[in-house]
């Protein structure tokens, strides 16, 4: 039983796919506002290092809809390892609150906010990975096509943050999983050996020609090229990945079957164009929305049955 949800390495893919088919079994319920109400009467810690929009309101609106509370905590007023540390901000909220969610840069302090925290805590992304946002994303891709095992994501982008989170989902529920990015920009050996040789039943490959990497694709998902911290590194950023973009001339290369995916904010003109951003619009904000509905499934989980089966 897993009381937190720090990183996807920690659960089975049968955990992770019973997570899946609870969200879209109960996204009808709540949609109609006849979902049941778990978590009457209990309050999240809602920790923010950085700027969010769909974190933040998804989280407290699955609160509310729960029938509990979301207390909104920005780095200015908390100031985790800066005005305290986090070890002691995991004992004051473990206290008055029944969870605590927190976005942070080093995935060291939501490890800190866990190891100090007698109610579950919950990665609302670091710079290391972004769980419940690969969770969402493969609930939409199980919405869309009905199922998951044999299928193939492409991600055309960084090997970032979300990459990292999207291979371990990908190789523990059956989706190949494939990786466009420019040299230098790829996901650290040491992960991506752990990860495929853990999974033999998926592929995980890497290439630097992003039409080589969709011409199998039933998803090809992209994300910003410059990550929240990294600004300083944004115009050689832009220089190395203009290669990358999702344009139509990629989509041309992919099977007409393929939907587009992008966890959001996006930056048209960089990692994916207007026209693609527009035309695939209905399936990213489904994504978007399915951000909602999969952390309610899952705070629901941890903080009223328990944990994570
Ligand atoms: N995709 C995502 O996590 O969005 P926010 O940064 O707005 O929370
Ligand atoms: N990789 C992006 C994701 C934003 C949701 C970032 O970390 O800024």
């Amino acid at each position: 039983m897993e009381h937190h949800f720090l990183r996807l390495e920690d659960f089975t893919g049968k955990q992770l796919q019973s997570l899946v088919d609870r969200t879209l079994r109960e996204k009808p319920l709540y949609l109609a506002g006849e979902g049941p109400r778990t978590l009457e009467g209990k309050s999240l810690a809602m920790l923010f290092e950085k700027a969010s929009l769909r974190t933040r309101v998804s989280f407290q609106v699955a609160m509310t809809q729960l029938g509990g509370t979301g207390i909104y905590l920005d780095q200015a007023g908390v100031g985790i390892d800066v005005r305290e540390p986090a070890k002691d901000i995991a004992r004051v909220l473990a206290h008055m609150c029944d969870g605590i969610m927190a976005r942070t840069f080093s995935h060291h302090a939501v490890e800190q906010l866990a190891a100090y925290s007698s109610v579950p805590v919950v990665n609302g992304l670091t710079d290391y990975c972004h769980p419940c946002q690969a969770m969402a994303d493969l609930t939409t891709v199980q919405e869309h096509f009905g199922d998951l095992a044999g299928r193939t994501l492409a991600f055309i982008g960084d090997g970032n943050n979300v990459a990292r989170s999207l291979m371990v989902a990908c190789a523990k529920l059956g989706v190949h999983f494939v990786l466009a990015c420019p040299e230098g920009y790829e996901l650290e050996e040491e992960f991506w050996t752990r990860i495929s040789a853990s999974h033999p039943q998926t592929t995980c490959s890497v290439t630097h020609d992003p039409a080589q990497a969709v011409a199998q694709a039933d998803v090809i998902y992209t994300d910003t090229w410059t990550s929240m911290g990294q600004e300083e590194e944004k115009q050689k950023r832009l220089a190395a990945f203009s290669a990358f973009q999702v344009n139509e001339a990629l989509l041309a290369a992919a099977p007409d079957h393929a939907i587009v995916l992008h966890c959001l904010p996006a930056y048209r003109g960089s990692e994916i164009s207007e026209g693609v951003m527009e035309t695939h619009a209905d399936v990213i904000f489904t994504e978007a929305d399915n951000r909602l509905h999969f952390q309610r499934t899952l705070l629901s989980a941890l903080m009223a049955d328990g944990g994570i089966e």
